[in-house]
């Protein structure tokens, strides 16, 4: 059973918590991670971990009845299906106008996501955080986040010649054919064991479609690196299946949370309260934005400012699909970890950095996919709703539109280039664009205005933000990495200054 008292307290287990915890269990500070999630490491009776991808069991999905992917369908097909109600890795969370994908489990967002290893452009950089120092970030932390993280680049000679990136291939030549640049995009699943599932020495993950209900193979998710790391220390201990509610502060500078035990069907089983001197929030963007709202607004950490739950953004998340002449053919094996990118980040009207996405069926279904990632300066905010006692975010469609146009000046002039249209039937309806959806939620507890330049919480001594809801919105590119840099820089500072030792 959980202990009544630990010194550090970590909330979540994704990029912003996993740095953290390493961190602190290298110092010496007794950890205690608490994960909604499970751990995933153990075979089932099918022999694997995760759901498969193109026939998902309730593995696949947080405590749903049906699977919820992000293309709806397929020539107007639905193509999601039932499952069993389970405590799976994928949950998608529904606030009217926009959905939030994350990742539930030990490694939170790392287990589901396509391993894309992106550091943002400089100048973007400083742009969205102005005030944090960039010599620092670029000449240290980007370079120590990488580096843990496991961050590896496709080799070139073997991405021109393999079967599983033909589907890219066929997209980079035709954003050349545009006048477009394309760039190789690093990654955290191991190239190497791609490269021996393409020749059939070892069992296939990527070249399998596994990726947005979990890897059986080849990725480095957080549970292999920083996390593995930290229970390494002998100072960090995760538990699972644990919801934090509540904190709230004692007069003794004590925190108190109020947290959930679940069972795999998401029952509450029992409630507890667990105190600690050092409370690290990082449930993520959408999960530490609800727990320091709802202390808010219900009272229990009455000081926090209204700067809580404002600067929120999708990272201008756009989707949408090409369809290809019947000779330009993507392949039947795509690998679900996407490696090439469109990079018209520097285009002075409509920025947008491109994912050349897999659409890993199995067939050849003649569709080019991109996740376009556009510079939408439109931000939303949430509020708390008492009655369903959770956090609401307001983003309306309309604050959508900036993505959709910047994507559409771009994707327009590739569709020109090649005599190409655009897919009407893979959102649902007859939509070209999907921008109802974010795999990037960011913000909600900003850097430099929620919170200190360090995520230290305004008004509350020893509470600490680590995770994508410091970052304003926007990265301009697929955000672990900056999440994970931003956490390595706070958390040194805080080690320095803040904790006390021994
Ligand atoms: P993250 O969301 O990772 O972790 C939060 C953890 O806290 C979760 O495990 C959650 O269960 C837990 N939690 C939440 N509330 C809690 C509570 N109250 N009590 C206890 N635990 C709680 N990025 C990228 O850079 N490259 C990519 O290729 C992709 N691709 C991609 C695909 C898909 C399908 C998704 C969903 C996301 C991506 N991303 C991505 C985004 C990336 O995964 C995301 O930005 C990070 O995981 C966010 O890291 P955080 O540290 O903010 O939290």
């Amino acid at each position: 059973s959980d202990g009544a008292f630990s010194p550090a307290v970590v909330v979540g287990t994704g990029y912003g918590a996993a740095v953290t915890a390493l961190r602190l269990g290298q110092a010496g500070v007794p950890t205690l991670m608490l994960e909604m999630g499970q751990l995933w490491d153990t075979p089932a009776e099918d022999g694997r971990t995760f759901s498969p991808m193109l026939s998902p069991d309730r593995r696949s999905m947080w405590l749903k009845d049906r699977t919820e992917m992000p293309l709806a369908s397929f020539l107007w097909l639905d193509i999601n299906r039932r499952i069993e109600r389970y405590a799976g890795v994928l949950d998608r969370v529904d606030h009217g106008d926009m959905s939030v994908y994350v990742g539930r489990g030990v490694g939170g967002g790392s287990l589901v996501n396509g391993a894309m290893a992106v550091t943002p452009k400089r100048w973007y950089f400083e742009e969205i955080l102005p005030e944090v120092d960039a010599d620092e970030m670029y000449g240290v932390y980007f370079p120590r986040a990488n580096a843990a993280l496991g961050v590896n680049s496709v080799d070139p000679g073997w991405f021109e010649t393999c079967d599983s990136y033909r589907y890219a291939r066929l997209s980079r030549r035709h954003a050349h054919k545009a006048g477009y640049r394309t760039t190789f995009v690093p990654s955290v699943y191991d190239f190497d064991y791609m490269r021996r599932e393409e020749a059939g020495e070892v069992p296939r993950s990527a070249l399998a479609s596994e990726v947005i209900f979990g890897n059986n193979h080849g990725k480095r998710s957080l549970d292999r690196t920083y996390l593995a790391a930290a229970l390494g220390t002998g100072n960090v201990t995760i538990r699972t299946l644990r919801e934090v509610r509540e904190i709230r502060r004692a007069g003794d500078g004590t925190y108190w949370l109020t947290v959930n035990e679940l069972d795999q069907a998401g029952n509450v089983v029992a409630r507890r309260q667990l105190g600690t001197r050092y409370l690290f929030l990082g449930a993520g963007s959408l999960g530490s934005t609800e727990l320091l709202l709802r202390a808010r607004d219900t009272g229990t950490l009455p000081d926090l400012g209204e700067e809580i739950g404002r600067g929120w953004g999708p990272n201008g998340n756009v989707m949408l699909g090409r369809a290809n002449h019947a000779w330009d053919l993507t392949g039947i094996t795509q690998s679900g970890m996407p490696a090439l990118g469109i990079d018209a980040w520097d285009d002075p009207e409509h920025p947008v950095f491109a994912e050349i996405a897999p659409m890993p069926a199995g067939v050849e279904l003649w569709v080019s996919l991109y996740l376009a990632i556009t510079r939408n300066p439109e931000r939303g905010h949430f509020t708390y709703d008492a009655a369903t006692d959770s956090a609401r975010l307001h983003w309306t469609a309309g604050q959508g539109e900036p993505s959709i146009r910047a994507a559409k000046a771009h994707f327009d002039r590739i569709n020109r280039a090649n005599g190409t249209i655009y897919r009407h039937d893979l959102f649902g309806d007859t939509r070209v664009f999907e921008n109802r959806f974010t795999y990037h939620p960011l913000g909600g507890l900003a850097l430099g205005t929620a919170t200190d330049l360090y995520g230290r919480v305004h008004g509350y001594p020893n509470l600490y933000v680590t995770d994508g809801s410091l970052i304003p919105g926007s990265t301009g590119v697929n955000p672990f990495v900056t999440i994970t840099a931003l956490a390595e820089r706070n958390i040194e500072r805080v080690l320095a200054e803040d904790i006390r030792r021994g």
